[in-house]
């Protein structure tokens, strides 16, 4: 049978990892796939990469990524050069020229996604992007096709694989946050803007994605509410283990009556929860199906083969499903085109969860009693307390609190009136996920 061929875009951290698991595991692909995969072409941005391939490699190499979009000698085009621009142009042009495409790039997808997977159902190839989503997890295969039978209620990740490296870091050594992101980026793990890893863009990127796996709803990235861990300290992320919690950078995603929220924050779990002790660069995503209840998925969520291993995943099901029409393969997003259901996805105001409070107050009678009576106003009630000893004489302390679940708007009422009665200059806020 003709075999396939391949034309990478990007020879850094995962296009090495691909080009050498694609070699290495070449024999056991072909058994399974039943047609070979040879890579033909490969472009990087400098060509010093060469010792990727042996000194015998018959791979043309270029320094410009239009070579292999426009090489008709190549079957799928595999973006690993990542970001918005030139990879959406590329991928568009791979896909006008009849290739099918493969990519890491979870940016492009969540941003993207709708206009590339409308022009590939055109053309009639396919847009895969396994490795988009929690590196080597195969969770979009899982949920997509796994779990078609489910009706998904809620689904809650570690999805970013830098942050939470940095966060166990802080906890176990008690690092600094710079040091640790700085091996981050030498591990291959941090985006070319790490911003995007501490800030929480990258989770929501991903969040995106699986968010309209799960609930068969157009990509809305601009909907996701998203916040970052830069500013999780090494306080918190103590008193959190006081109160038996883990600070963890949470992707959520949930259906509820009101509609679905879509959200990335550093969250307290509870210690016990599985998913409270993954930790490192790896990754893990809880999804819970009224037919199945809860799966729990695990993997390295970032590095150079964890997520070539999910690359050459969707390079295999291009090849396995060549000749097959697009009405026989599955849908991108799991839903067939004129499927997707218009839901309405709530702001920050309508979210409903339980919080960890940290406020810094006067040690006087009668302070805990003013901030229980704002909450209690606002119907927020709480569930524990601890007041810190003032580390000099008549010192500020801190009061930490965890309340039950609320609406975001009262707590944020609450907050407002605490900072306008002077009770606590600012107040931390850290939601809190139960997971049960
Ligand atoms: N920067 C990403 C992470 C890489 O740290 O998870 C994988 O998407």
């Amino acid at each position: 049978m003709k075999s396939v061929r391949v034309g990478l875009m990007g020879l850094g951290t995962v296009g090495g990892g691909t080009a050498t698991v694609l070699m290495r595991n070449a024999e056991d692909i072909t058994r399974r796939v039943g047609r070979s995969i040879e890579i033909v072409r490969a472009a990087a941005r400098e060509i010093n990469e060469q010792t990727i391939f042996p000194a015998e490699t018959t791979v043309k190499l270029s320094e410009d990524a239009w070579d292999v979009v426009n090489d008709p000698d190549v079957d799928v085009v595999v973006e690993l050069i990542g970001g918005y621009s030139p990879a959406r142009e590329l991928v568009l042009k791979a896909i006008e020229n009849g290739k099918h495409v493969v990519t890491a790039n979870k940016a492009l997808i969540a941003m993207h996604g709708e206009e590339i997977f409308a022009a590939a159902n055109e053309k009639g190839v396919s847009v895969c992007y396994e490795a988009a989503v929690a590196g080597g997890i195969p969770i979009i295969k899982a949920m997509r096709e796994g779990l078609a039978g489910n009706k998904i209620e809620w689904l809650a990740g570690i999805i970013n694989g830098t942050g939470n490296f940095i966060l166990t870091e802080m906890r176990d050594k008690g690092r600094d946050f710079d040091d640790v992101l700085k091996e981050a980026q030498a591990l291959g793990y941090a985006e070319v803007d790490p911003t995007f890893d501490v800030e929480g863009i990258d989770a929501a990127h991903k969040l995106t994605i699986l968010a309209s796996i799960a609930f068969g709803i157009p990509l809305q990235f601009e909907k996701t509410f998203t916040e970052g861990i830069s500013k999780v300290t090494t306080e918190d992320v103590t008193y959190a283990e006081e109160l038996g919690y883990r600070i963890k950078h949470l992707g959520v995603a949930r259906r509820t009556d009101k509609g679905i929220e879509m959200r990335v924050h550093p969250t307290l779990i509870p210690a016990k929860r599985l998913i409270a002790n993954v930790d490192g660069v790896m990754n893990a995503v809880l999804v819970h199906g009224d037919a199945v209840g809860p799966t729990l998925y695990y993997g390295a969520g970032a590095g150079a083969e964890p997520t070539a291993s999910a690359v050459v995943a969707d390079i295999a099901d291009v090849a396995r499903t060549f000749e097959s029409s697009v009405e026989n393969k599955v849908a991108a997003l799991g839903y067939q085109t004129g499927q997707e259901a218009d839901i309405n996805v709530l702001t920050s105001d309508d979210f409903e969860t339980a919080y960890y409070l940290r406020l810094h107050v006067e040690d006087r009678p009668g302070v805990l009693a003013e901030v229980a009576r704002i909450f209690a106003e606002q119907g927020i009630s709480i569930e524990a307390v601890i007041q810190k000893e003032p580390q000099t004489e008549g010192s500020k302390v801190s009061l930490i609190l965890l309340t039950q679940k609320v609406q975001e708007k009262r707590m944020n009422a609450a907050l407002a009136k605490v900072e306008a009665a002077n009770i606590s200059e600012s107040v931390t806020r850290i939601r809190v996920e139960h997971l049960g």
